[in-house]
C-alpha cells in the first residue's frame, strides 16, 4: 500500500536550504584555500601576441596567473581529444562527424594564442583572497589581433552541416507523399524565430579542489558527479579511485551544469601545482559563456491540411548554430517527428558554425524552441481553417509514435486537453482576434501541447540500516532543486513502512552507488525503482539475519532486530535498469498549456494573467515538488516568450546582457497563479511504481500559447521571440 508517495511532502531538504546550512560548492572553505578567476577575451576572434602580467603580479596576494604561455607547461594543461570527446566541446560529436569530417581539433583555453569566441578564457589569476584575484583579473592585459568574426545566421550564404543522428534521433527525415500543392489544400509556411538563452542557475558554477596526497576532492556545481569525476580523473591522468566529486546541492542546474566543463578540471589542475586547495568561482558574465547557452533557432514551418482540417503534411525546417570548435545544436524538430498525425512529414536540421561559445542543452532542448514555431504554425493553421485550435489539435494526437513505430505505453493527450480546457473555461468555436477589450487592455487566450521522452538509465541505490540513527540511502545522484532527496525518502519510506522523518537521504558524491547525470528529466524513473529494489533487498538481509519473516515494522523495530542479530548495521544495494535496447513500446509525457495575456495597446506590454496546465505524466510521487517543476518550467517559457535574449554587438559580435542587470528574466510580479493538473495514470508498462520524469515538460509549449493569446488579444501574429513591447506597438 502506497502511504507516502502521491502525498505532498515538503522538501526534507528545505529546512537546511533556508538556514544555510545546506554547502554548495563555494560553499566549502579548506584551509589555505585560494581564489582563482578567470580574465576573458574582449574580442571574438583573433590572436593573442601578448599577454602582459607585469601590473596584474604587482597586486599584493598573488599567487600566480596563468595564460597559453605557460599553463600547458606548469599545469600540465592539453586539449586531449579523448579527454574533450568527455567535455560539453564532445556533445554532439557523432551528429555532425559524418556531414564534416574536417571538423576542427577540440577547444580548450589557454592552450594557444588563438581566440574563437568573445569571453573565451585567455588567463586564469590565483590570489590569496577574492579581492586581489579580482583586482589582478582587472590588470592583466591581452594584446590581441582582432580577426572578422560572425554571429549571424545567413541563410542563403552560410555553409550548413547536415548532422545525423542526435539524442537518438535521425534529424533528417522524410516520409510520406508529399501532396500536390495545386489540390485544395490550406497552407501555412512561415520562418520563426528564437533567442539564444542563458541559463543563469541561481548558485553560479564554481570547483573548489583539494588534494590530499595522490588523490583529490572536487566540490562542484554539477548535475552529474560521475560524469564529472571522468572528465576530472581523465584530465588529471588519474586512475577514478584517486578523484571524488562532491556535489551535495546544487542551486539549479538547466542543463549548463549536465555537461562538464574545463573549470572543473582546471580547479585540480591548479591546486595540485600550487599545493594548495584552490576554488575557481565563475561570475554571471562567466556563467553567460562558459556554462553553455541554448542557441537561438531559425525554422521554417510548412503545414498542408486539407479542408476538414485533416493534416497532409508537415515540414519543419531548422538552421541552428554551433561553435567553431564545438559540436552541440539545437534539436528543434525532435518532437514533430512524432507529434502530430500527418500523412507527409519532412523534418532537417541544418547547422552552422560561428563565433559563439559552444551551446548545450537547456531544458527540454530542441523540445522548446521548435515547439515555439510548430505550436504556433497550429494554430497559424486553424485561424485559416476558422476552426478552434483545440479541436484542430484533437485531430492531431498521434495514434502511436509513427517514428519509433511503436505503439504509446500510454497517451492521456486527450484527457490533457479536456481537463484543462474545462478548468481554463477554454471557449468554444471561432476565436475571433480583437474580440474582447478591457479599459486600455485587450484580452486574449492561447494553448499549446506539449510533450517529452521518459528515458531511464540503470542506477544503483544503497540503503544502510543502523542500530542507532535514520535509516541511510545512498547513492550518486544530484537533486538540482527537483525534490531527488525528497522523492527518495517517500520511495523508501513506503517499501518499508517508515515515516519519511525515520530516513535519511544522502546524494551527490561520486563515492556512493552509481546514478546518471540529473538530466533530460530522466532520474525519477531511474533512481524510484532502484531504491524500491534496494528496500526489498534489505528487508531480505534482515529476515536472513534475524529467521523470521519482516513486514510493517517500524524503524525502531527494524533497528531492534538488527541488535538481535548482533549487527551494527546492515547494507542492501538495489539497481535498475533503465530501458532496454527493442523496447516494444514508447515512453513520452504529453501536455496542454491555456493560457491568458492581457496586453497594453499603448505601452506594448504583454502581461500573462491565468496559466491552466494539464499534463500526463504518469503517477505523481509528490504533488507539491511536482507542481513546482511544472512551474518552474512554464516560467522558464514565459521568460522566453517575453523577455530572455542574449544580445550581441552588431559589429564586435561579443553578447552585450552577460549580466542579471540587462539580461531580463521574469520576477514575481510577471508570474500569476498557475494551475497544474496532472491527468496521468501510473505508466506501468514503464516501471512498476508507473512513474516518469517531469522536470523538463512544463517548458515546451508555453511560448507558443503566450503568443498564440497575444495573437488572439491584439490580431497581431508574432513569430520573432521575445515578444517585447516594440512587436506590440
Ligand atoms: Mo536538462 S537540458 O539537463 O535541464
Amino acid at each position: 500500500m502506497l502511504k507516502q508517495i502521491g502525498i505532498a511532502q515538503n522538501r526534507v531538504d528545505g529546512p537546511m536550504k533556508v538556514t544555510g546550512e545546506a554547502a554548495y560548492a563555494a560553499d566549502r572553505r579548506p584551509g589555505g584555500q585560494l581564489y582563482a578567476l578567470a580574465v576573458r577575451s574582449p574580442v571574438a576572434a583573433g590572436t593573442i601576441t601578448r599577454i602582459e602580467t607585469a601590473a596584474a603580479k604587482s597586486v599584493a596576494g598573488i599567487v600566480a596567473i596563468y595564460t597559453h604561455a605557460n599553463a600547458p607547461a606548469a599545469l600540465d594543461w592539453h586539449a586531449d581529444p579523448a579527454v574533450m570527446a568527455l567535455s560539453g566541446e564532445g556533445l554532439g560529436r557523432q551528429a555532425l562527424e559524418a556531414a564534416e569530417p574536417e571538423a576542427p581539433p577540440p577547444y580548450l583555453p589557454m592552450t594557444g594564442p588563438d581566440i574563437v569566441f568573445a569571453g573565451q578564457w585567455i588567463a586564469v589569476v590565483v590570489a590569496t583572497s577574492l579581492e586581489a584575484a579580482r583586482e589582478a583579473s582587472l590588470l592583466v592585459k591581452p594584446i590581441i589581433e582582432p580577426h572578422e568574426a560572425s554571429v549571424e545566421i545567413d541563410a542563403r550564404n552560410d555553409r550548413f552541416l547536415e548532422p545525423g543522428f542526435f539524442f537518438a534521433a535521425d534529424m533528417q527525415v522524410q516520409r510520406g507523399a508529399w501532396p500536390d500543392t495545386a489540390a485544395k489544400q490550406q497552407i501555412v509556411s512561415e520562418t520563426y524565430r528564437t533567442p539564444m538563452q542563458n541559463h543563469h542557475p541561481m548558485e553560479p558554477s564554481a570547483t573548489v579542489a583539494v588534494w590530499d596526497g595522490d588523490a583529490v576532492t572536487v566540490f562542484d556545481s554539477t548535475q552529474g558527479v560521475m560524469a564529472t569525476r571522468e572528465y576530472v580523473a581523465r584530465s588529471l591522468k588519474l586512475p577514478l579511485d584517486k578523484v571524488r566529486v562532491i556535489s551535495a546541492f546544487v542551486g539549479g542546474g538547466f542543463g549548463g551544469k549536465n555537461q562538464t566543463w574545463p573549470h572543473q578540471a582546471l580547479a585540480a589542475h591548479i591546486a595540485r601545482a600550487l599545493g594548495r586547495p584552490v576554488r575557481l568561482q565563475l561570475t554571471r558574465a562567466d556563467m553567460a559563456v562558459a556554462s553553455g547557452h541554448r542557441s537561438q533557432t531559425e525554422q521554417d514551418v510548412a503545414l498542408q491540411a486539407a479542408s476538414d482540417g485533416s493534416l497532409t503534411a508537415l515540414r519543419h525546417v531548422s538552421r541552428v548554430p554551433t561553435s567553431l570548435h564545438g559540436n552541440f545544436f539545437e534539436p528543434s524538430g525532435l518532437n514533430s517527428l512524432m507529434l502530430y498525425e500527418a500523412a507527409a512529414l519532412g523534418v532537417r536540421h541544418h547547422v552552422v558554425r560561428k563565433a559563439f561559445a559552444t551551446p548545450t542543452p537547456f531544458r527540454a532542448p530542441g523540445e522548446t524552441p521548435g515547439s515555439f514555431a510548430v505550436e504556433s504554425a497550429v494554430d497559424e493553421l486553424a485561424h485559416a481553417l476558422a476552426q478552434n485550435p483545440l479541436d484542430l489539435r484533437q485531430r492531431y494526437i498521434p495514434s502511436r509514435d509513427h517514428y519509433h513505430d511503436r505503439d504509446w505505453s500510454s497517451n492521456n493527450l486527450l484527457e490533457c486537453y479536456r481537463r484543462g480546457a474545462e478548468a481554463f473555461g477554454w471557449p468554444e468555436g471561432v476565436i475571433v482576434p480583437r474580440a474582447r477589450r478591457d479599459g486600455h487592455e485587450l484580452i486574449g487566450v492561447g494553448m499549446a501541447t506539449t510533450a517529452y521522452p521518459a528515458p531511464a538509465l540503470p542506477a544503483i541505490v544503497r540503503l544502510r540500516l543502523r542500530v542507532e540513527g535514520k535509516l541511510q540511502v545512498e547513492t550518486s545522484a544530484t537533486d538540482i532543486g527537483t525534490g531527488m532527496y525528497t522523492i527518495l525518502a517517500q520511495t523508501v519510506a513506503d517499501e518499508l513502512s517508515l515515516p519519511v522523518e525515520a530516513i535519511e537521504v544522502r546524494l551527490g558524491d561520486s563515492n556512493f552507488p552509481h546514478a546518471p547525470t540529473a538530466g533530460r528529466s530522466k532520474s525519477t524513473a531511474s533512481l524510484l525503482p532502484a531504491a524500491q529494489h534496494a528496500a526489498r533487498a534489505l528487508l531480505q538481509r534482515l529476515a536472513a539475519a534475524v529467521r523470521e519473516p519482516l513486514s510493517e515494522l517500524s524503524n525502531v523495530a527494524l533497528q531492534d532486530r538488527l541488535k538481535a542479530a548482533g549487527l551494527a548495521e546492515l547494507e542492501a544495494e538495489g539497481s535498475s535498469t533503465g530501458l532496454q535496447v527493442g523496447q516494444q513500446v514508447s515512453f513520452y509525457s504529453f501536455g496542454a498549456h491555456f493560457i491568458e495575456v492581457r496586453v497594453d495597446e499603448a505601452l506594448g506590454r504583454v502581461s500573462v494573467t491565468r496559466v491552466v496546465s494539464a499534463l500526463d505524466c504518469g503517477r505523481i510521487v509528490n504533488p507539491k515538488t511536482a507542481t513546482s517543476q511544472i512551474r518552474g518550467g512554464i516560467i522558464f517559457g514565459i521568460g522566453m516568450a517575453l523577455m530572455e535574449d542574449a544580445a550581441f554587438h552588431p559589429t564586435r559580435a561579443r553578447m552585450i546582457n552577460d549580466n542579471l542587470a540587462d539580461y531580463a528574466i521574469p520576477v514575481n510580479a510577471d508570474i500569476p497563479e498557475i494551475d497544474v493538473i496532472f491527468v496521468g495514470e501510473p505508466d506501468n508498462r514503464f516501471n512498476e511504481l508507473g512513474v516518469r520524469g517531469l522536470g523538463e515538460i512544463g517548458v515546451p509549449g508555453t511560448a507558443a500559447a503566450i503568443a498564440n493569446a497575444v495573437f488572439a488579444a491584439t490580431g497581431q501574429r508574432v513569430r520573432n521571440l521575445p515578444i517585447t513591447p516594440s512587436a506590440i506597438v
